[in-house]
């Protein structure tokens, strides 16, 4: 059957595709996010029926498994957020708004690869920056002599006949969104091109065997632009993410067919580049001021490692008819959910106060075991009355009131100690853990007994 061109209307932010035009995406709710594009068409069926298939041969779960072994970057903290090393043929996904440190931290992960004795042929393909451009920042990170391939195109046949010839271990694409296949006739960032560009990209790297990275730019709503497809085709999804006014980085994994997930890499931008953080907790307590009403330190837990933050709230009395609640840094529903449970089950009125909340040092949290920790951070502002400062907190806080526990607490308090710290609250049910000798633990089982006695 004849080939048919026909268009089609996709919307660009999930993919979603219509028959017509519409303004509003009913998908995903996105407005003015759908376009048109050509699709290749034979017929209703797309398949050739001339040619039949050929039987697939199952296997046994049993069986002999190739193992693969892990290439080591030399930057641990990379290696330790890929889960020990990154995995020969896996694509991975790396996000995050624009000037975040993308380019800057694939440079730097294929010149530390390069750098190493095995030969190892690191590609370094930039479809947003010229030569020169990647070169001056080479010269700024010290690493412009290491034998990194670097080019600058965004013409995927190029790139994978040229691949193909070669025997790459790392190829960096940076970015997907500016690579462009002349088969697939929409403009390069679109959809169909995205897909189709990482389709091929990915599948040479599974078929030479090597690590493949894409550079993914996020939209407003802080997701990686284009089809969320793109997420699922690849096998390790990393957010890079941090505030623009602070130094801090963190490389967070939100996907890993090869590791845990949630594991973060911290890392501090300066004049030379990212440098690796060994021991974030000092560096997010840094600047923490003792003796301050409204300021508590929680002790959670980052993928497999213990974290120390400093929680701040502010309560004012509020202007506005309705009080504001602004947050940085956590979950502005969990926010709402606490101070609901402080009125009902404890007596306090936050009606007229409006209440502030941030995460020092630009961190995102999402761990429920931050809630006494941000309760705390609330009560001490609103009663102007400042915490022990040797003091941390952790606990997850149900709707009754209830302290609920919360995982890994030894590991937490461990963190705590070598840090200096002498005491801590923690749920009543850690009474079952073993204890450390150089801390003393209030053991609360509700938020009501917790003011109680802090007043
Ligand atoms: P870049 O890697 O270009 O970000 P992305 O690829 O995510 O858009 O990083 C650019 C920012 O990082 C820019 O604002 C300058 C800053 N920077 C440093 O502070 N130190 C450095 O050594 C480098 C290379 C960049
Ligand atoms: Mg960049």
């Amino acid at each position: 059957m004849a080939k048919k061109s026909t268009v089609q209307y996709v919307c660009q932010t999930c993919g979603a595709v219509y028959p017509k035009w519409q303004g509003k995406c009913d998908s995903c709710g996105e407005w003015n996010s759908i376009t048109e594009e050509k699709v290749e068409q034979s017929g209703f069926s797309v398949l050739n029926t001339k040619k039949k298939g050929s039987l697939i041969e199952f296997v046994d779960l049993s069986g002999s498994t190739q193992s693969y072994e892990r290439l080591k970057t030399g930057i641990k903290e990379i290696d330790r957020v890929s889960g020990g090393g990154l995995v020969p043929g896996s694509a991975i996904l790396v996000g995050g708004d624009p000037g975040i440190g993308k380019s800057t931290l694939l440079l730097q992960i294929a010149a530390g690869v390069a750098q190493k004795k095995d030969n190892l042929e690191c590609f370094y393909i930039s479809g947003e920056e010229a030569i020169d451009q990647v070169r001056i920042r080479a010269q700024r990170l010290g690493v412009a002599s290491t034998p990194v391939k670097l080019a600058s195109t965004t013409e995927v046949k190029d790139i994978l006949a040229t691949l193909e010839k070669a025997n790459p271990s790392i190829v960096i694409i940076d970015s997907i969104q500016t690579m462009y296949l002349e088969d697939v006739e929409s403009t390069p960032g679109s959809v169909s091109q995205v897909r189709a560009c990482a389709y091929e990209l990915i599948k040479l790297a599974k078929k030479k065997g090597f690590v493949l990275f894409l550079v993914g730019h996020v939209t407003k709503q802080g997701a990686i632009a284009g089809p969320r497809i793109l997420e699922h085709m690849v096998d390790t999804v990393l957010y890079f993410e941090g505030e623009r006014g602070h130094h801090f980085r963190i490389l967070r994994a939100v996907k890993n067919r090869y590791g845990a997930t949630d594991e973060i890499g911290v890392f501090e931008m300066q004049d030379k580049g990212l440098e690796q953080v060994e021991n974030p907790s000092a560096l997010f307590l840094a600047e923490r001021q003792g003796n301050v009403s409204g300021s508590c330190v929680f002790a959670g837990i980052e993928g497999s490692r213990p974290l120390l933050v400093e929680i701040q709230a502010l309560v004012s009395q509020s202007g506005y008819s309705a009080p504001k609640r602004a947050v940085v840094g956590w979950d502005s529903n969990r926010l709402a959910m606490i101070l609901a449970v402080l009125e009902a089950r404890c007596g306090y009125n936050f009606s007229s106060q409006d209440v502030y909340l941030n995460i020092a040092g630009g961190l995102k949290i999402s761990e429920p075991a931050a809630d006494l920790a941000v309760a705390m951070a609330v009560i001490s502002s609103l009663s102007n009355k400042p915490l022990p400062s040797d003091m941390v907190i952790f606990g997850e806080i149900g709707l009754s009131g209830e302290i609920r526990a919360v995982t890994q607490p030894a590991l937490r308090l461990k963190e705590a100690a070598k840090l200096g710290f002498s005491s801590a609250i923690v749920p009543s049910s850690f009474g079952k853990e073993k204890k450390l000798d150089t801390m003393s633990y209030y053991e609360i089982g509700n938020v009501h007994r917790l003011i109680n006695w802090f007043n």
